[in-house]
């Protein structure tokens, strides 16, 4: 019997930048949703990418989900920042509350997604 996760390679090691960030297509848990694949401190992480205080993307204001020191991520709606390797909010509002983080993996130059919860993944256009 197979008990791990479908792996899914997403994009080169090289592809994902310290402090930038990847979107991709993921079906989670039997809905689509958007992922966030980011570098923070040189380990790779996934979150699906809608804030915890209202159904947004965090960057659905502007493109980016890093804020300007790079420490942390940040809501571009109302500001929301998010310890990047963990996904909690540390801001006033919705304190310790977390992005909902996808499992990762990082092997052999490459960067992807193993997940139970992911059934399908679609690359991004271009
Ligand atoms: S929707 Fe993200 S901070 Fe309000």
């Amino acid at each position: 019997m197979n008990i791990a996760p479908h792996r899914y390679r997403l994009c080169a090691t090289s592809s994902l930048v310290e402090g930038r960030h990847l979107k991709f297509s993921i079906r989670f848990e039997g809905r689509d949703e958007e992922c966030l694949l980011i570098r923070f401190g040189g380990k790779a992480y996934a979150y699906v990418n809608r804030c915890v205080h209202m159904p947004r993307a965090l960057d659905c204001e502007q493109d980016l989900v890093f804020d300007s020191s790079g420490r942390y991520l940040r809501c571009s709606m109302h500001g929301i920042v998010y310890s990047p390797d963990t996904g909690t909010s540390v801001s006033t509002m919705c304190e310790g509350q977390q992005l909902r983080a996808v499992a990762v993996f990082e092997e052999g130059g490459a960067v992807g997604i193993a997940d139970f919860r992911v059934s399908a993944v679609r690359l991004p256009a271009g």
